[in-house]
C-alpha cells in the first residue's frame, strides 16, 4: 500500500493545527524547506518543523531544497524530524552527507531535480533509506506534473529494490495510479490534499480510491 505524504506548502497556515487534524489518513507530514538560494522561493524552519512534530503523532520528513544543507541538518533532527532528505545537486560530497544524517539519528533520503540523472546516486543506494524523485522543478505548490519522470521512477525502482521511492510533484488522484505503477512507494501530495475549502481527509481518500486502495 502507498504512503501519503500530505506536504503542507498550500495548507492555510493560521488555521495549521486545524489543517493537521483534519487531514486524518496521513501517514507522513512532508515538510518543504525552502531557503530562497536553491530554489526561489522561502518558507519556513525548524520551529515551524518542531511545532508539527509536538503537534501529531504522524512522523515529520523534511525536504531540504536549501544550500549547504549540511549546516542545518542537526536543527531539523533536533526539531523531531524523522526523515531528512538532501538535493543532489546541493554538494559535491553526498556521501558524507548521507552519513551525516544518519549520525543524527534520522533516516537519510536524497532528492534529484527532474534534469539530474539517476546516476548522481548510484554509488551511494546501499546508504539510502529513500529516494526522492522530482515530478516538478522544486519550488512551488500546484505545479504541473512532469510525465517525462515516470521512466525515470521506473529506473529508480530497479536501481533501490529495497528502498523507499518517494515521489513529490503533481501527484493528486490523476497522476498516483501511473506513479505506483511504475514503482512508487510515498506520494506527496500538497495541492490535492490542502487546498481552500477542501476537506483533507477526504481529498487523502480520494488518492487512495484512485489506487483501488481502501481508505
Ligand atoms: C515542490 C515541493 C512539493 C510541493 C508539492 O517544490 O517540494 O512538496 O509542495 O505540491 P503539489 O502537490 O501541489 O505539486
Ligand atoms: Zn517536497
Amino acid at each position: 500500500m502507498a504512503l501519503i505524504a500530505p506536504s503542507i506548502l498550500t495548507a492555510d497556515f493560521l488555521q495549521l493545527g486545524d489543517e493537521l487534524r483534519r487531514a486524518q489518513g496521513a501517514d507522513i507530514w512532508h515538510l518543504d524547506i525552502m531557503d530562497g538560494h536553491f530554489v526561489p522561493n522561502l518558507t519556513f524552519g525548524p520551529l515551524l518543523c518542531a511545532a508539527v512534530a509536538k503537534a501529531s503523532n504522524v512522523p515529520v520528513e523534511c525536504h531540504l531544497m536549501v544550500e549547504r544543507p549540511q549546516d542545518l541538518l542537526a536543527r531539523y533532527a533536533e526539531a523531531g524530524a524523522k526523515r531528512l532528505i538532501v538535493h543532489a545537486e546541493t554538494t559535491a560530497h553526498l556521501h558524507r552527507l548521507v552519513g551525516e544524517v544518519h549520525a543524527l539519528g534520522c533516516q537519510a533520503g536524497v532528492a534529484l531535480n527532474p534534469g539530474t540523472p539517476l546516476a548522481a546516486i548510484e554509488e551511494v543506494r546501499d546508504e539510502l533509506d529513500l529516494l526522492l524523485v522530482m515530478t516538478v522543478d522544486p519550488g512551488f505548490g500546484g505545479q504541473s506534473f512532469l510525465r517525462g519522470q515516470i521512466d525515470k521512477i521506473r529506473r529508480a525502482r530497479q536501481l533501490l529494490p529495497d528502498a523507499l521511492i518517494e515521489v513529490d510533484g503533481g501527484i493528486g488522484p490523476n497522476t498516483a495510479p501511473d506513479v505506483v505503477q511504475a514503482g512508487a512507494d510515498v506520494l506527496v501530495a500538497g495541492s490535492a490534499v490542502f487546498a481552500p475549502g477542501a476537506d483533507p481527509a477526504e481529498r487523502i481518500k480520494e488518492i487512495r480510491r484512485s489506487l483501488h486502495e481502501s481508505p
